[in-house]
Order: structure tokens, then sequence, then C-alpha cells
């Protein structure tokens, strides 16, 4: 016993970054919650725990990680989706299946361990532990268990089919922190510490909740399940529902507390790295809805050249096709795509990005040919029909089908990427529905946007599936533009796809999130911080969002201007600049085509003083971009984090920001950090001239570099840990920086 204990130690002991898979069989004290150590076998493969007809697998997968499955009456087949890259970009533990070298009765007790994860399994009951330095053991959390409290691992069956609906409680302290979780909609909840709240796991405009989080106490864990559900952070508990499973599936993992940077290296190293995008995308971005002819995007260009304003990307929005599902330009009003993409690239150097939904209507050339190859999502009616756009009722691609990915990238190829748009838009591909209340029975946005539970698809239900519908539209377009250029865009890409959705390890694709239709409000715009921080901490960084707001913006009134002033000075900071937005305005249009919004949302439509301060602040972000790509080249090395929370890089150094991102203190979540260098402190309020500022009190080692914060216009330094005014005319959105400007501005981190 003393031997096994000593190596134990030993192990406790082996340097950090050598990941190594370790088991042990005792007895505990049940008293004392530590790692039981007993029966050590190095280099476990994993612990098969059989408890009557339930059983539940226990893995090392990548550094410090174990991934555990559970599932009752039979094994998880193995096959069941998965966002997890297996083998991992780094670490232990692919290609295993369901090996293990422990089989456990009822009752029997393991521990295994991975680098400093170590996971107890002690009469049942799941315990996972960090391994410190120093060879003792910190307890993260473990399945909740009381005297009298209902099971940790419960599973309702529903006899017509194998799965299950299930619902897994794991312990936490009530002063516990919880950060990710994926995006939250608008506009109430400026949440960055999500303890207390409820999270539904279903997916509708603006609404993109993932199942991960990070913890304050060190770990992240991650359901590897595309159901829909919720994820409860009561107080005593976190509890996971899973609507319906096969396979209860997670994934956990540690570093030292405070230590974001390396729990996102170690879980985006099993869930995939973004690849670079491509330096144009980084530049300036305009979209509106909607340009509704080739003439008005030509006109555009031109502007755009005789100005001399910078431009990445011009966006075609919805309904340039004919019939929903056609995506294909209709030719009345586009007669010519390719040209239209030549002239633009000649007179402003910008690529052009299309829109595409995944609704099918009747009349579409292509509807006959996908219901035939049964490339539609079906109904438990069988109809297919889920929803209805613009008068008529509609179908949804089966993009889960690889027939189907491969269908729809061939017409995108055949209609866009051939003519020289190479950049496309995912939008509405919420799944289960277009995303929306549905028009037919008179809700608004606010009231009812759900997927609608009936829908089918090739990998399964909504309710079980229904999660990664858009993961799969991201998938298509990436696979095209592989298939097509022959390159290898795992870690660089030429061209992007926007998303509305998405799931987790969507950062592996040429694809970035926009968090849908906002409302062009204030409040929103600061709304808007905690919701790009809460992404990013789900492993998430290739965001933006809809410059302006989406709705309720009057280009014509000095508040819309004001709004959309400030709201653009944050974009500059933000992963992606893009202006888009459904304007309104005094201008009225006689088009008979759908949706044929006219009102301008150019650089140039906010009166002529609000455009020379919006030329500047385009300058910046040019000025900006080789700090950007540096961003976005670490995010690919490491999955190092953009938009910063500021809790990523001060809660150990300052307790007043760990005090305010616990209380989601509106002085500490309305600011952010983008990249390590750059303090953001949007201005969220008309009228103002000034903004009160915290500046956090800087860890030890960024002042041995000698940093201090100094305001980016008036170059003015502060010492950290204070609340300070400065002032804020709408030229001079509140930006601090770290070290030397000139060295941001080249790159050089
Ligand atoms: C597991 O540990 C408990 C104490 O925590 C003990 O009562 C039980 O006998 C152990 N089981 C086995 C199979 O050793
Ligand atoms: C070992 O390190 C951990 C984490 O830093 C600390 O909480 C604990 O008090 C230390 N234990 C001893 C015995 O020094
Ligand atoms: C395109 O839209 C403009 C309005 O911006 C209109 O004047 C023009 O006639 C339209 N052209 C076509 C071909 O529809
Ligand atoms: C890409 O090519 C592979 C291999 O030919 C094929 O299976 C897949 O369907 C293609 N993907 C798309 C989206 O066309
Ligand atoms: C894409 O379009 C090009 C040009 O029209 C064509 O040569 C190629 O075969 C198409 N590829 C696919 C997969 O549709
Ligand atoms: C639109 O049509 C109405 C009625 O036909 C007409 O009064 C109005 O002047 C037209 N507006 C424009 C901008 O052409
Ligand atoms: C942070 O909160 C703790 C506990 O409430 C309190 O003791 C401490 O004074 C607070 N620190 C700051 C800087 O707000």
């Amino acid at each position: 016993m003393q031997d096994i204990l000593a190596s134990f130690i030993d192990m406790l002991k082996w340097p950090a970054k050598t990941a190594v898979a370790a088991a042990l069989v005792i007895a505990s004290n049940a008293t004392e919650i530590t790692p039981n150590f007993q029966y050590f076998q190095p280099n476990s493969t994993g612990i098969k725990f059989q408890n009557g007809y339930e059983r539940v697998y226990i893995q090392p997968f990548g550094n410090h990680g174990m991934r555990i499955r559970a599932s009752i009456m039979r094994d998880p087949t193995g096959n069941e989706w998965s966002a997890l890259l297996d083998p991992p970009l780094e670490g232990p533990g692919g290609n295993n299946g369901l090996n293990h070298d422990i089989t456990l009765p009822f009752q029997g007790n393991a521990t295994i361990r991975n680098g400093n994860i170590v996971v107890s399994i002690d009469l049942g009951v799941l315990s996972f532990f960090r391994a410190e330095e120093n060879g003792s053991t910190t307890l993260l959390t473990k399945e909740y268990t009381d005297t009298k409290a209902f099971v940790p691992r419960y599973y309702t069956q529903d006899f017509r089919s194998s799965s299950f609906q299930s619902q897994f409680d794991f312990a936490s302290d009530p002063n516990e922190q919880f950060y990710g979780a994926g995006q939250q909609a608008c506009c109430l909840d400026h949440s960055v510490n999500k303890k207390g709240q409820v999270v539904d796991l279903i997916n509708f405009n603006s609404h993109v909740t993932l199942p991960v989080y990070m913890s304050d106490k060190g770990y992240l864990q991650y359901f590897n399940m595309p159901s829909q559900g919720r994820i409860e952070f009561g107080t005593f508990r976190t509890r996971h529902v899973a609507s319906e499973a096969t396979v209860v599936d997670y994934y956990f993992t540690t570093a030292s507390p405070g230590d974001y940077d390396s729990l996102q290296q170690q879980f985006t190293a099993v869930t995939g790295r973004q690849p670079t995008p491509p330096d144009f995308i980084l530049g300036y971005q305009q979209s509106k809805l909607r340009y509704f002819n080739q003439t008005q995007i030509l006109d555009l260009a031109q502007r755009f050249h005789d100005e001399q304003v910078n431009v990445a990307l011009i966006v075609v929005d919805f309904f340039a096709w004919k019939f929903q599902g056609d995506w294909s330009f209709n030719p009345e009003f586009w007669p010519d795509p390719a040209g239209m993409a030549a002239t633009v690239k000649a007179l402003t150097g910008a690529e052009m990005m299309v829109s595409l939904w995944p609704s099918m209507e009747g009349l579409s050339v292509n509807y006959l040919l996908t219901q035939e190859q049964g490339l539609l999502a079906t109904t438990r009616d069988g109809t297919g029909i889920s929803d209805s756009f613009a008068g008529v009722y509609t179908r949804l691609i089966d993009s889960t089908n690889p027939a189907a990915r491969e269908f729809l990238w061939k017409r995108l190829n055949d209609s866009y990427y051939s003519a020289g748009i190479h950049n496309f838009w995912i939008d509405q591909a919420d799944g289960g529905t277009l995303g929306e209340a549905f028009e037919n029975n008179g809700q608004a946005i606010t009231q009812i946007p759900y997927a609608r539970a009936f829908s089918q698809y090739f990998i399964g239900t909504q309710e079980a599936a229904g999660k990664m519908y858009p993961w799969f539209h991201e998938q298509a377009i990436n696979e095209g533009f592989s298939n097509l250029t022959g390159k290898d865009i795992d870690t660089q890409c030429e061209h992007m796809a926007l998303t509305r959705s998405t799931f987790v390890g969507g950062q592996r694709f040429c694809s970035y999130l926009w968090s849908g239709d906002t409302e062009s409000r204030f409040d929103v715009m600061l709304q808007q911080i905690t919701v790009g921080v809460s992404v990013a901490a789900s492993g998430i960084s290739s965001w933006t969002l809809d410059i302006g707001g989406f709705s309720g913006l009057n280009v014509e009134t000095d508040e819309g201007r004001e709004l959309f002033v400030r709201w653009l000075s944050m974009g500059v900071f933000l992963p992606y600049m893009r202006v888009h937005g459904d304007r309104s305005c005094s201008i009225t249009t006689n088009s008979t085509q759908q949706f044929a919004n006219p009102c301008p949302n150019e650089p140039w439509s906010y009166g002529e003083a609000n455009f020379v301060i919006i030329k500047k602040y385009i300058e910046l972000r040019y000025q900006l971009k080789p700090y950007v790509k540096r961003l976005f080249e670490l995010l690919q090395e490491t999955g190092r984090t953009i938009m910063r929370p500021l809790y990523y890089d001060f809660s150990l150094s300052d307790a007043f920001v760990a005090n305010g991102t616990q209380t989601n203190d509106p002085t500490i979540v309305h600011q952010f950090m983008m990249g390590p260098r750059l303090l953001v402190a949007p201005v969220g309020e008309l009228g103002a001239t000034t903004r009160d500022v915290y500046l956090p009190m800087l860890p030890e080692a960024i002042k041995d570099q000698g940093f201090t914060w100094t305001h980016w216009w008036s170059e003015r330094e502060f010492q950290g840990g204070q609340l300070i005014t400065i002032d804020a005319p709408l030229a001079e959105i509140p930006v601090f920086y770290l070290g030397s400007k000139s060295d941001i501005l080249s790159g050089i981190l």
C-alpha cells in the first residue's frame, strides 16, 4: 500500500504537460473526498462500470481530459454523432473505441488519471479532481449526491425506441462561477457568469446555446451531444438534460484556476481549431437588407471606389432568388453575376458574399429532385412541411445527409462559386423551422420562436440531433471549398461562410457566427459584449454581429446615426467588422420584389460629419489588421480566445474583476479585451460625452514587462485597479492598450 501511494504521489508530480493515463483501484475514506489510491495500474485505457442495465465508460481523452459515456440496456455503438476529433489534435486517448482494461461491478471503486485530471468512481459515483503540483488533489465536482437526493444519472426511456431522456447532475458550490454556454439571445440577459440560470438547449434566431462551460474552479465540461434540452446552473448542482439520446457523452478537462487559455487549448484540441481566415475578411464588410438588383451593387462598388473607402466584402442578402430552394440568382434582377463580381473586384478589391436559406418551396426547380431523392427533412406526419415564409409552405434541405450536402454544394458552385462569388451566408438554418415564429399562426418573434420537435433528419430527430443542423450546413460549404480547391483548409481558409447558428466544433470550419437579428438599441449593443465573450468562452472566437443592430434604426434621425457610429466604433475591435441591418427611412419603393427595403446603410448614409468619423474608424480597422491577424494565428495554433471577458486576464490579479463577474456587474461585463493588449469600453448611452472605465489591476507578469494602461487617443497613462472617467467623443471610443502601440499595429505580441 505504501509503495502504491508513493508511486501515485510521484505521478502527481509529473510535469503538467506530460499527459499519461493511469489507474488504480482501492477503498477510499468515505468522509473525506479524495481520490481512492489502491491497485495502481499505469496507462489504463479506460474503465467500464457495469451497474445492472446501466454502463459507464471512463477513458482518457486529449491532454488532461477524460471522456465519459453512459448508456442503458446496450453499449453505445461508438458511431453516435460526435464533435470530438478522434484522435484529438493533441494528447492521448485517440482511436480507443470503447476499450478499457478495468471492469467494475456495482459497488466497485477505481481511480483513473490522465495528466492533471483524476477521476474516481466510488460506490457508483464519479468524482473529478485536479492533481496539483505539490502532490495534493483538489475536488472539482462530483456527481451530485446527498443523503436523500435524486440520483445523479437518471434515464427515462421511451419504450418505442432505444433512445431515452437523460438528466445528469453535478455538484456545484453556491459561489462557483460558470462561463460560456454559447450565445444567449437578446436582450435582458447580460450575463457572463451563468450561475443561477437555466439555459435552454434549442436553436433559434440569435439563440445558439452550447452545452459547454468553464468553471472558475478550473475545469471545463462539454456534453458531446446534439440533443435539445437544457442546462440548469442551480445553487448546489448543475444539471444537464437531453430530451433524446442513445448515449450520454461528456468530456471533462482541468487547468489551474484562472488559466482559461489552457482550458481552451485542451478543449479545442479535442473539438477543433479555427483555421485562419483569409486576410481580406478582416477588413470592412458591407451588408444591408437588401441590395435587390445588380445595378445597386455596381453603384455601391463605384461609390466605395469614388469615396476612397476600403471595403473587403459586399454582401447580397436573401430573396435574390426567384423561389426558395433555387440556390441561384433570379436572372431578372441579376442578369450577370460573374460580370458583377468581376466589376466589384476591379473597382474596390472586394469579394462578394451571397445568402442562402435552407428552405425549399414547391415551385423551386430543385423541389422534385430533392424530394424524390429523400434530401429534404421530413416530419413525423410525413409531409416535411415545417414552416411557412413569404406566403408559402416550406420544407428544409436535410443537410445532415451527405447526399444533400453534395446536392446543395453543386447548386452553390454552379450559381455562385463559378461566377466568382466565393463566400456564403448560411442564414435561417437554425434547424426545425426557419428559426423564427411561424408566420402563419400570427405569433410575433418575441413570443414562441421554437424549433418544432416533429422534424426528422437523416441523423435523427430534432430532439436528438437538432442542435447540429446548422453545423452540417457549415460542413457542406467547407467540404465544397475543400473539394473544389483541392486544398487542405484545416488550418487556413481562402473563403468564409457566415452563419447564424452553429454547434460545438463549428470552429473547425471556414465559418464565422454572427449574433442574428438584434435590435438597434444602446442597451442591446452593450448586451452584445456579454454575448460575444460567452461564445468565445465556448470555444468559438470567430464571431461578429450586425453593426447598428438589425432592426429599428432610422438612418435619418440623429439618435439612429449616433447609435450607428457608436456601434461601428465597437465593431472595429471585434474579430470581424461587419455592417448590416434592416434600416428604416422616408424613402419608399414600388419594387415588386419581396423585402426590397430601399433604405441606405452605407458609411456615407449617416450624415456628412459622421461620414468623416466612420471613415476614420474604417481606416483604424485596417491599421489594426496585423494585430487581428496575429490573434487569429494564435487562435489557430493554440485556441487562444480573441474577444476576452475581463475575468480571463484579471480575475486572479483583481478581486474587483472576480466579484464583478460573479454578479455580472455592468462595470465589468460591458468591457472586454480584444486580444491581450486592448481594453475596449464602448459607449452605450445616447448623448454621452464621457464614459466610466474600469482599468483592472495588472498581474505581476504583465507589470514586470513595464506595461501600464495607456489611453489610445491621448496617450495618457493610468495605473490599474481604478475606475476612471474618460472623454469619449463620437470619434474616440474608449480604448486602452498595454505595451507599445507600434508593436500592436505591427501585430507583434
Ligand atoms: C468501495 O468503497 C466503499 C467505501 O467507499 C466500500 O464500502 C466498498 O466495499 C468498496 N467496494 C469494493 C468492491 O471494494
Ligand atoms: C497544494 O497546492 C494547492 C493548489 O495550489 C493548494 O490549494 C494546497 O493548499 C497545497 N497544499 C499543500 C499541502 O501545500
Ligand atoms: C434596380 O434598383 C434601382 C433602385 O435602386 C432601380 O432604379 C432600377 O430600375 C432597378 N433595376 C432593375 C433592373 O430592377
Ligand atoms: C466532397 O468530396 C467527397 C469525396 O468525393 C464527397 O464524398 C463529398 O460528398 C463531397 N462534398 C461535397 C459537399 O460536395
Ligand atoms: C463547379 O463548377 C465548375 C465550373 O462550372 C465545374 O467545372 C465543376 O465541375 C463544379 N463542381 C461541382 C462539384 O459541382
Ligand atoms: C409608388 O406608387 C404609388 C402609387 O402607385 C405612387 O403614388 C408613388 O409615387 C410611387 N412611389 C415611387 C417612389 O415611385
Ligand atoms: C470581493 O468580494 C469579497 C467577498 O464578498 C469581499 O470580501 C471583497 O472585499 C471584495 N473585493 C473587492 C475588491 O470588491
